[in-house]
């Protein structure tokens, strides 16, 4: 740490490129986005490597424990972060408050910086209500003459907290107010200016101080979750909750844990890094690894007549490689999605338990004429359809329903097999876009169907009786809408 002559600026505190990280167990870490690798520290202590691509280890599990990043602050223009020098983040403002290199005599904390707002953040980050209370009382706790304001627009201070949150507005003359802040400046005297409606009040307010503190909301570390084929859902990571699989990784081995999922308090926290915690002993016991799902199968001797390869492109997580000059699948990294399955035109590849004659066997016996015949992801639209029958929505008794792993899983000859059948329509509903348990099954599915549009058309057949549609799983209305609107021609039933 003597030798590195990078200083760099950790929300305000300063540090070197290589730093003490004081967490369990403490050691010393490398800041690789300002370490410019002169080699300094590694003169001093040949233990350290500054190069990255020895640093690969074979581990039987990973446990995503990143937390989570700031928003950035300077993106919410109005409030003037980067422009007045005191207008601070959260922890900017805790490090140079504690460590006494600002002392102001009034404080505004703007919660909701940029949270719940369509040009930012569209969702809540939790959490920025409680740190608001802890920055607070902090202030308060170190100088009670400090004036403290804390804008905010509801009071998410769930469970115990409401205590302290009641506490705080009794007992230490904080001032609450309801309304988000429309505009942050200075005044001639370099005053700043917070300017915010007060709606408990019903009327527009400017608060003067000379500090301002934005509890900007959280986003996630996006860039790993790729790296390590992660579903997210445009922000977070999917969470598996509405199937018997929900406490399996998705893929197989990786547990995300904490904050890193979605914002959480350290209480949170600790409940499911134990959780992690047991997977992992769950997974590293063992000799072995329990497949929960059923995984693809090749047959070599129909495989290696055509060896296309092209399975090997499709699958999202590698689990479909050569070995010995043959497609090989890993069953450990295998999910089961059937997106493989769909793409291998000879059926050399099948999905265990739902081989394709299986299912066409199905479809011949199951439709009749006019029937509809409704292939849905097992994660969102066959959920869709189970709510539909709590809530006795009705659709016509000639819809068939075959429950599938994902919509990546059905192939062209599925479909044509149910026409042949006598089916007047097919549906195809799956997860919304980024919802897909399985990367791109949905959007490959798409992709199979809009071809195969063009395809049936030269069979006589109409394009529009055959559809594919995002269902999530709570969408019941929208399921019965599609299968009514099918019934009538495209037509809604009045
Ligand atoms: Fe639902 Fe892929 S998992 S469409």
């Amino acid at each position: 740490e003597e030798v590195c002559p990078i200083v760099v600026d950790d929300y305000g505190i300063k540090r070197k490129a290589i730093y003490y990280i004081p967490t369990y167990p403490d050691s010393y870490g490398i800041d690789f986005n300002f370490c410019n690798k002169c080699g300094k520290c590694v003169r001093v202590c040949p233990d350290i490597s500054l190069d990255e691509s020895e640093r690969y280890i074979e581990v039987g599990a990973i446990v995503v424990a990143t937390g989570l990043k700031d928003y950035d602050a300077s993106l919410i223009k109005e409030y003037g972060y980067g422009k007045y020098n005191n207008v601070l983040t959260k922890l900017e403002f805790e490090r140079k408050f504690v460590g006494g290199l600002i002392k102001p005599k009034s404080v505004v904390i703007v919660n909701c910086a940029g949270s719940r707002d369509k040009n930012h953040l569209p969702y809540c980050s939790r959490i920025c209500c409680l740190l608001s209370l802890k920055e607070a009382k902090l202030i308060k706790d170190i100088n009670p003459d400090i004036e403290v304001y804390i804008t905010y627009t509801d009071m998410r201070s769930y469970g115990q907290f409401e205590e302290f949150y009641n506490t705080l507005r009794e007992n230490h003359g904080i001032k609450f107010i309801q309304g988000k802040p429309s505009d942050i400046f200075q005044d001639n005297d370099g005053n700043l200016i917070v300017r915010s409606e007060d709606i408990l009040l019903g009327e527009n307010i400017e608060i003067i101080t000379d500090c301002v503190v934005l509890m900007t909301g959280f986003v996630p570390d996006n860039e790993l979750f790729q790296k390590l084929g992660i579903v997210n859902n445009g922000h977070f990571p999917v969470e598996y909750v509405n199937s018997s699989c929900s406490v399996d990784s998705n893929p197989r081995g990786i547990f995300i844990t904490g904050a890193a999922a979605f914002p959480k308090s350290v209480s949170e926290t600790i409940i499911d890094a134990r959780e992690s915690a047991n997977s992992v002993i769950e997974i590293l016991s063992k000799d072995f690894v329990e497949n929960k799902t059923p995984v693809a199968v090749i047959n070599s001797d129909i495989c290696s007549e055509i060896d296309c390869r092209i399975c090997i492109t499709v699958c999202p997580y590698g689990a479909v490689y050569i070995e010995d000059e043959r497609i090989t699948i890993n069953e450990v990294l295998c999910m089961g999605c059937g997106t493989c399955t769909a793409t291998c035109a000879a059926g050399a590849n099948q999905l265990e338990g739902y081989d394709n004659k299986g299912v066409l066997a199905q479809i011949s016996k199951m439709i009749n004429d006019g029937d509809i015949l409704a292939f849905l992801c097992k994660w969102s639209s066959y959920n869709a359809a189970d709510k539909a029958g709590y809530e006795r929505l009705w659709y016509g008794e000639n819809v068939k329903i075959i429950r599938v792993p994902c919509t990546g899983s059905i192939d062209a000859q599925m479909i044509l097999k149910a026409f042949s059948s006598g089916a007047k329509g097919v549906l195809i509903a799956g997860c919304p876009p980024n919802a897909c348990h399985y990367l791109t099954g949905n959007f490959k599915a798409r992709k199979r169907v809009i071809a195969l549009k063009e395809l049936i058309c030269q069979f006589g057949i109409n394009p529009e009786s055959l559809r594919i549609e995002w269902i999530g799983k709570d969408e019941s209305k929208k399921f019965v809408n599609i299968l009514n609107e099918m019934n009538n021609d495209g037509k809604e039933k009045t």
